[in-house]
């Protein structure tokens, strides 16, 4: 019979033998295999081309649980209060709480009183010795050699720990009308595998090859992978460089001045309390060239050389020059620009930013920012947009949506919204930068800029509803990650 192969054409042949059920058992002595996998395999083809049936049943069997153990080993605990009950001159309460730890007396009270003891003023006392003895003897037995006393199960299925299940599959085969039709079961030398040396030669034409069947089951291939965001990282990357930007890497450890006053943020504005910003103890505070300072503060208190009225007040340099955890990778690039004030760029940084925020679902005190500027004559807001857009639609979001928003340091200021599920979802922050932050760093030309959140893009991406998942290294989680 063509079409068969030699595992096959073997098993049929044996079951051809006699009708009805075989088991795994008989079908390897049969055959004469050993390799289980090689019976299931062929009873499967003989299935798949009808030539077999395959039974299934599941069949449920109780084994010790942990406690189930160390009842064996010590004895079952009604067994040992009832001996100590039956050692001791005067059985009390009392008695049996030093005898026994605060573990076994407390359920043990229970129990004993299931069997029938009685506890009355604080002794403890029994009048049907024997029907006690035997039900204690009968539960010692059954846990000693578990078998399908229902009575028992039940007994022990409530108590903790004592026994478990497990469910048994059990295969059985057997021959179809079809399958006792079949006649030429020979077995024929077969090519499993093609090599190079194979090939090398002719003889391969007239061989015959096993048939594969590829809707098989198989074990998945397992192998080093990146971590998900990481992979999305990198990809990020890609689509930032190939959009001509080049990429920024700076410190986390920063200056309240460079990550706030310099972006025109007030030095009395709420997300610069402690409760919402890192401040360090080590370094405490970070030196600011005095030039700097003073420009700030000129810009800060009444809008230095630009037209601006600035937000009045007395400027604290002290303020300025506290440390901090970055709140924004938005300081780097400000830092950039004030080190290359003239020269038109495109920079991109996707790196780790903290605010204080309580853990949930959509929150985390350490998270990353896809951020970026564009500096270069004409730059406007459709270009912004546009940009911002084309970078969405690269990561697979082609329905993007900006709404007005407000940020000290950019004018007009724009948050961006991507479509997700029929809903829009927030990621981010974009604008143009105010004079107050240009005019101060000696920028000429207009600056867009934007800083979105990786974290919240990742639970797009991987279909993710809480965003811890992405720092717990569930390696089940991992393993079934699509590969980015
Ligand atoms: N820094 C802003 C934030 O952290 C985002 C932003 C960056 C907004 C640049 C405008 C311009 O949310």
């Amino acid at each position: 019979m063509a079409g068969l192969s030699n595992p096959e054409k073997r098993l049929l042949k044996a079951l051809q033998t006699r009708k009805g059920a075989w088991g795994l058992e008989e079908i390897l002595v049969a055959c004469e295999w050993s390799d289980q996998a090689i019976a299931v395999g062929a009873g499967q083809g003989l299935y798949d081309a009808g030539f077999a049936r395959v039974d299934e049943t599941v069949s449920v069997e109780w084994k010790l649980g942990e406690e189930g153990e160390k009842a064996v080993e010590n004895g079952l605990l009604e067994a040992r209060l009832w001996k100590w009950m039956n050692s001791v001159s005067e059985p009390s309460m009392s008695a049996m709480s030093e005898a026994f730890e605060r573990h076994e007396a407390g359920p043990g009270v229970g129990l004993l009183k299931g069997l029938g003891v009685e506890i009355q003023g604080g002794m403890l006392s029994a009048e049907n010795k024997i029907a006690i003895e035997a039900e204690i003897d009968r539960r010692s037995r059954f846990l000693n050699n578990l078998n399908d006393d229902t009575e028992m199960i039940n007994h022990f299925k409530a108590r903790k720990g004592l026994i478990t299940s497990v469910e048994n599959t059990t295969r059985t085969w057997s021959i179809t009308e079809e399958g006792m039709e079949v006649s030429d079961l020979e077995e024929v030398e077969q090519i499993v595998e093609i090599t190079p040396e194979l090939l090398q030669t002719d003889s391969w034409r007239d061989a015959e090859f096993k048939p594969y069947n590829v809707n098989l089951e198989s074990a998945m291939p397992e192998s080093g992978r990146t971590h998900p965001m990481q992979a999305l990282i990198e990809r990020i990357r890609a689509i930032f460089l190939e959009m001509g930007f080049s990429e920024l890497v700076d410190d986390y450890v920063q200056s309240a001045g460079w990550n706030m006053d310099a972006l025109f943020i007030p030095q009395d504005h709420p997300a610069r309390e402690m409760q919402d910003t890192f401040y360090l103890e080590n370094p405490e505070s970070i030196e600011i060239d005095s030039k700097q300072l003073a420009a700030w503060a000129a810009i800060h208190e009444h809008g230095g050389d630009t037209e601006s009225l600035g937000w009045g007040g007395k400027f604290s340099n002290d303020i300025a020059k506290k440390g901090l955890l970055r709140t924004h990778t938005t300081v780097n690039t400000i830092q950039y620009l004030a080190k290359n004030p003239k020269q038109p760029c495109r920079m991109f940084t996707v790196d780790r930013v903290f605010r204080k925020e309580s853990i949930d679902r959509t929150h985390l005190p350490e998270f990353h920012q896809i951020e970026g500027i564009i500096m270069e004559e004409g730059a406007n807001l459709p270009m912004l947009v546009t940009t911002l857009k084309t970078f969405y639609a690269k990561m697979g979001c082609p329905d993007v949506r900006v709404r007005p928003a407000y940020f000290p340091y950019t004018e007009p200021s724009l948050e961006i919204e991507v479509k997700w599920k029929g809903k829009w979802l927030e990621l981010g922050g974009a604008g143009i930068f105010r004079p107050e932050v240009c005019e101060p760093l000696g920028i000429e030309h207009p600056v867009l800029a934007w800083g979105m959140g990786l974290e919240r893009l990742a639970m797009l991406v991987l279909g993710l509803d809480d965003i811890r998942q992405l720092y717990i290294s569930d390696i089940q989680w991992l393993k079934s990650q699509p590969l980015l």
